[in-house]
C-alpha cells in the first residue's frame, strides 16, 4: 500500500478553536511500556480533542553522546513507531526537532534569561550528571531547549508522564519571567498527565521508574519485545508473597502491575480485584502478559510495514519540517523583537 499525506497546509492550527498540545519524545532505542502508557498512547487520543504537535527530540538526544549511525536509525525507527501507534501526520503536526532551527535559537534566548542556580537544581540533571562526571554542557541547559520546544507553539497543554513535571514547571517559570521583563510574549503551558499510567515503575525495582537506561533489561518492556519475552518479563516481575489482587498502598510491585492492567483493559482497580478474586498472582500475571501482547502485536505489524516505506517516512519528515517552521517563525520573531533584536 502506498501511503499518501494530505497537503500540510490543510493542518491549520491557527484557525482551530481547539487547545494546542505539544509534546516530544527522545529517540533512544525502542520505546518502553512506560513511554507508551505515560505519553504516546494518550497522544493518539488527544488528536480527537486538541490541535496536536509532536516532535522527535533528536537535539535533546545528543545531550548524552550517541554514535551517528545509532542516532540516524533511532530517529527513523521512532518515527515509524509513532506512526504505527496511531499518530497521524494528517491530523497532527509531527516533525524532527533538528529540522526546525527555531528551537535552538529560542533555546539560546531562554538560556540567557535563566539563572545558573535554577538549572543546577533540576533533579533530572542532578541524577544524570551523578552517573557520569564527564557530562556535556547540553545536559545542563537541556530544560531551556525543552522550554523553547513548548513555548514556540503557543502551547496550552503538555501531555507527559510525571517525570517531566519539573521541566514543564521550568518552562512556565521562564515564560513568566520573560513576559514580565520584556512584555507579554509567551502563553503559560499546563502539564497534562494521563489519569492512569503517568508513572509506570520498573518491573524489578518498583521504587524506580521504568526506563530503558536501566542495566537490567528485565526491568522494562519494550514495544518491540517478542510475545515470549513479554510473558517472561511479566512472570519475573517483583511482587510480594501474597495472593490477593488488590491495589493496597505499600504493595509497589503488585500495584504497578494493576496500574498497567487497568490502563490496557480500561477496568478500574476494583473491577480488576473482582475479576481476579481467588485466582492468585500467577493467573493475573498470565492475563496481564496476554493483554500487553495483544496491544503491541498490531503496532509491531504496522511498524514492520512502515519501516520499509522509505519514501513515505522521508515525505513525513519534509512536510513536518515545513509546517513546523511556518508555525514557529512568528513566535521566534516576537521573542527576538521583545528582547530588542532587529527583526527585518
Ligand atoms: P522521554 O523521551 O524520556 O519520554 C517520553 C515521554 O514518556 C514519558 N515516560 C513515562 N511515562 C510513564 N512512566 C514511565 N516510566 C515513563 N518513562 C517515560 C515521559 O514523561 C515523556 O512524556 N524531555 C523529554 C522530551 C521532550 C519534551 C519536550 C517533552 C523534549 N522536549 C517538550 C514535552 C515537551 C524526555 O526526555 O522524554
Amino acid at each position: 500500500m502506498i501511503e499518501k499525506l494530505t497537503d500540510s497546509s490543510e493542518i491549520s492550527f491557527a484557525k482551530s478553536a481547539r487547545r494546542i498540545s505539544f509534546s516530544a519524545i527522545q529517540p533512544s532505542g525502542a520505546i518502553t511500556l512506560g513511554n507508551y502508557l505515560g505519553a504516546v498512547r494518550s497522544w493518539t487520543d488527544l488528536q480527537r480533542t486538541h490541535s496536536c504537535i509532536f516532535a522527535i527530540a533528536d537535539c535533546h538526544a545528543v545531550t548524552v553522546p550517541k554514535e551517528p549511525h545509532y542516532l540516524r536509525s533511532s530517529v527513523r525507527n521512532l518515527l515509524a513507531t509513532l506512526l504505527a501507534c496511531g499518530i497521524s501526520p494528517d491530523e497532527s503536526l509531527l516533525f524532527l526537532q533538528s529540522t526546525v532551527s527555531h528551537h535552538t535559537q529560542l533555546g539560546w534566548l531562554l538560556e540567557c534569561n535563566t539563572q545558573y542556580g535554577e538549572l543546577r537544581r533540576m533533579t533530572q540533571f542532578k541524577s544524570k550528571s551523578q552517573q557520569n562526571e564527564n557530562f556535556g554542557v547540553g545536559l545542563f541547559t537541556y530544560p531551556c531547549l525543552m522550554a523553547a520546544d513548548i513555548l514556540l507553539y503557543n502551547t496550552d497543554d503538555v501531555p507527559v508522564g510525571t517525570d517531566q513535571t519539573q521541566h514543564v514547571e521550568f518552562a512556565r517559570n521562564v515564560a513568566q519571567r520573560f513576559n514580565s521583563r520584556f512584555g507579554e510574549t509567551f502563553k503559560l503551558p499546563e502539564p497534562m498527565f494521563p489519569k492512569n499510567g503517568a508513572k509506570i515503575m520498573s518491573l524489578t525495582d518498583p521504587s524506580r521508574k521504568m526506563s530503558k537506561s536501566s542495566d537490567n533489561s528485565s526491568s522494562y518492556i519494550l514495544l518491540c519485545d517478542h510475545a515470549d519475552l513479554i510473558v517472561q518479563k511479566i512472570k519475573g516481575a517483583v511482587t510480594d508473597s501474597g495472593n490477593q489482587i488488590k491495589y493496597i498502598e505499600g504493595k509497589g510491585g503488585l500495584n504497578n502491575l494493576i496500574v498497567i492492567y487497568s490502563c490496557l483493559s480500561g477496568l478500574s482497580f476494583e473491577q480488576i480485584s473482582f475479576e481476579f478474586e481467588g485466582k492468585g498472582y500467577g493467573t493475573f500475571k498470565s492475563r496481564l502478559a496476554e493483554i500487553i501482547v495483544s496491544e503491541f502485536e498490531p503496532i509491531q505489524r504496522e511498524y514492520s510495514r512502515l519501516i520499509e516505506c522509505a519514501d513515505y517516512l522521508e515525505t513525513c519528515v519534509r512536510r513536518g519540517a515545513e509546517s513546523a517552521r511556518k508555525l514557529a517563525q512568528p513566535m521566534l520573531e516576537r521573542a527576538m523583537y521583545a528582547m530588542g533584536y532587529w527583526v527585518p
